[in-house]
């Protein structure tokens, strides 16, 4: 993909190239994450670690960064927050797995599958807290106000998925609240947060913490049809995890509409029990609907409404980035 930058020169941008202009930045905030992890307590200390240093791709921080460079100049602050988004991040995967009987997270055995549950809950416990911990030393109201919010937004969102799962009659009104709190909120607050410690004004600030907003949803719904048309390798998670916790997510429940009743009935049945038995034939379904492809138009659709926000900021390399990412959050693979 061939981009302009603000000089008119044109450079190949991909994901790592993208990476590439905040890697000073990004290597700062890998340090503090390293830093935060050391615990005299050995299982956070190895379970920390594990999840943490093997992989991940970071987006968030990311996100955080690439923000804070369109808008000028980087604080410590910045680079701070960039490593609470990553903990609280990898903090809701630790207990996500769990709940989720996940075994494969990051292409390896996930953290419950090693040490099980209860040490997956409480080192996630600890991560949260070492997040707020950090935040604390921002010294900034706000920023304690957006973070506390985000947690909470979050735990609603996992809760309300809970309450959907194994119900078939879930809507896609009712799937979009679900991910807009367990996931789009996340990626709101870390361009939102860049934006407050940059001192913008609020219009930026908002349209900054929209762009997240849009990204988020866009991307979880790839993650959801990615759950199944990848492949376990590419994803580095196992597929049908979806379908085994029957969890009504937008290609189910666009196959129930449009399928044959008999089509829906095969989906409905897979819902309520929540089983991977049913996986073929679920996938007829979702092939012949199309109900992928609904999917992907639909992320389409919002990754368009993240670069519209993008207005607000001048043309540099950093906005063009922030342009691509959403691009590249559609078209993901893993
Ligand atoms: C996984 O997020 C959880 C979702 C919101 C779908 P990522 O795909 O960003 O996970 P890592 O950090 O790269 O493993
Ligand atoms: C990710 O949700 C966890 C949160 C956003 C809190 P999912 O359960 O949909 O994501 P994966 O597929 O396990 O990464
Ligand atoms: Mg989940
Ligand atoms: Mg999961």
């Amino acid at each position: 993909m061939v981009l302009q930058d603000s000089s008119n020169t044109s450079v190949l941008l991909d994901f790592d190239a993208i990476k590439n202009l905040t890697s000073a930045e990004s290597a700062a905030v890998d340090q503090l994450i390293l830093n935060e992890l050391s615990s005299d307590v050995v299982l956070i200390n190895q379970i920390g670690h594990y999840i943490i240093s093997n992989g991940g791709k970071r987006l968030r921080p990311l996100l955080l960064l690439l923000t804070t460079k369109a808008l000028g100049e980087t604080k410590d602050a910045h680079l701070i927050l960039a490593a609470v988004i990553e903990f609280i991040h990898t903090a809701t995967l630790l207990h996500d797995d769990v709940v989720d009987e996940s075994d494969l997270r990051r292409g390896q055995e996930s953290a419950n599958a090693v040490w099980g549950n209860a040490a997956s809950v409480l080192v996630g416990d600890y991560l949260y807290s070492s997040a707020f911990e950090m935040m604390v030393r921002t010294h900034n109201m706000r920023v304690m106000e957006v973070l506390s919010k985000t947690t909470t937004a979050i735990a609603e969102g996992e809760v309300l998925q809970l309450l959907n799962c194994n119900n078939p009659e879930t809507t896609e009104e009712k799937y979009l609240e679900v991910i807009a709190r367990k996931t789009a909120i996340l990626f709101s607050a870390a361009t939102r947060l860049a934006a407050i410690i940059s001192e913008t004004n609020q219009a930026t600030e908002q349209a900054l913490a929209a762009y997240g907003q849009h990204l988020g949803i866009a991307f979880q719904l790839i993650d959801d049809a990615l759950d199944y048309k990848s492949s376990s390798e590419a994803l580095g998670k196992n597929l049908g995890d979806d379908l085994a916790e029957g969890k009504p997510t937008l290609p189910l429940i666009y196959a129930i509409s449009k399928g044959s009743p008999e089509q829906a009935q095969v989906v409905i049945d897979a819902i309520r029990h929540g089983s991977r038995d049913s996986f073929a034939q679920v996938y007829e379904v979702i092939k012949t609907t199309q109900a992928i492809e609904y999917t992907e138009q639909q992320a389409q659709q919002q990754a368009q409404l993240a670069i519209d926000a993008l207005a607000c900021l001048d043309d540099s390399i950093y906005k063009q980035a922030l342009t691509l990412l959403a691009t590249f959050s559609v078209q993901r693979t893993h």
